[in-house]
């Protein structure tokens, strides 16, 4: 904590966003920077690091995009946010048993924490992958970008109506203690909201400011190059208008002003958001989807089936346990959404149409 009492300096005050920024990211005290947070010795597990016939999954969409796209001799897949690797590894293993697409493919991946790289580096050792600082150095496509809890790591605003006011959180550290307050808005900020058909100004307002920079070379890359976007994450539909900022520490809830640095904070992805923002963008949006009826139309009970005739009872059961988590409604499967977007001349679909 001392470190990072230094670095907010006292009475300093900033942004919810910029607080999570650096408190996540920054390469002294940022929590992505100092740890491995994934699986058991970790704080939280991904899908990813749950089953690999997630990342199997994950390449049969990619593969049926390829096909519809034409069979380009050349295509970028981008992973956004590649965690420790997992889903890479998983991606390169799948696509060699399509060798025409494996040939064709080069992987790009895009990682903000120089410790995360660094393990993604020791354990991926192919030469198709190559890892990018900046997204606007892609040159070619068609481009594919995947993202799994990319959205959900992207710093947010909070807003909140007070008397027909709007008002921003602020975060103010003061000897130890995290302190988090609202105070009168700008009007800059005031202007961007109302941009946003889905915004209400009721309740707490979740702005993804810092996602919709990250996501706009996306976009264009999309719109330049063709391809699209496949954005899997814990999320809503409907609207929500309340505060869903929580944090994770050892696999367990944690207050969000406790253990700074050394635990993760996310919130809940507003899913009708991004679709507008991306329809503004001028990119077609599918119908979001829950991360179970896509993991099913990319045939993971099938899968599982072939799988299960050459495991033991025990392994069965292990796989079985897995796959559950993934789809379950009240596990991952409704809890997770699924987004995907596509330049406007593509008209594939998530029923691999
Ligand atoms: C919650 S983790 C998900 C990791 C992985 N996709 C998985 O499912 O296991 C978020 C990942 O996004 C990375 N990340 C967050 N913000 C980023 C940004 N602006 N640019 C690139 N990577 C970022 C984090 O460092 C981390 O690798």
């Amino acid at each position: 904590m001392n470190k990072i009492n230094k670095y907010f300096r006292e009475n300093k005050i900033i942004p919810l966003d910029s607080f999570l920024d650096k408190i996540l990211y920054d390469k002294d005290i940022g929590y992505y920077q100092n740890k491995n947070p994934f699986g058991k010795k970790g704080d939280f597990v991904t899908a990813p690091n749950i089953s690999n016939l997630f990342g199997e999954m994950i390449t049969i969409w990619f593969v049926s995009f390829w096909k519809k796209l034409n069979k380009p001799k050349k295509i970028n897949f981008i992973e956004m946010g590649p965690g420790n690797g997992d889903l890479c590894l998983t991606f390169l293993k799948t696509l060699k048993n399509f060798p025409e697409v494996y040939n064709s493919t080069n992987i790009i991946l895009y990682e903000k924490s120089k410790n995360l790289k660094k393990i993604q580096k020791n354990r991926i050792l192919s030469k198709k992958v190559s890892w990018f600082q900046k997204l606007s150095k892609i040159k070619n496509g068609p481009v594919v970008f995947f993202g799994n809890e990319f959205l959900d790591a992207l710093p947010i605003k909070q807003f909140k109506k007070i008397n027909g006011t709007i008002f921003e959180k602020y975060v103010k550290i003061r000897k130890k203690n995290v302190n988090f307050f609202f105070k009168k808005s700008f009007k800059k900020e005031i202007r961007k909201l109302k941009n946003y058909r889905t915004i209400k100004n009721e309740g707490i307002i979740e702005y993804p400011e810092y996602g919709f920079k990250e996501l706009e070379v996306v976009c264009n890359k999309i719109k330049k190059l063709n391809g699209g976007a496949l954005f899997i994450d814990y999320g809503y539909i409907n609207e929500h208008n309340i505060d869903t900022l929580q944090s994770v520490f050892k696999h367990k809830y944690n207050d969000i002003g406790k253990n700074i640095g050394k635990a993760d904070i996310t919130y809940l992805v507003n899913f009708n958001l991004y679709k507008e923002y991306f329809n503004m963008k001028n990119l077609k949006v599918d119908k979001i989807i829950s991360q179970s009826e896509f993991l099913q139309k990319m045939g993971i009970r099938e899968r599982f089936k072939i799988l299960s005739n050459k495991l033991n009872d025990k392994e069965k059961s292990n796989l079985y346990t897995r796959i559950k988590r993934l789809l379950h409604p009240q596990m991952m499967g409704q809890k997770f959404k699924v987004i995907f977007i596509k330049n406007k001349k593509c008209n594939f679909n998530l029923e691999l149409k």
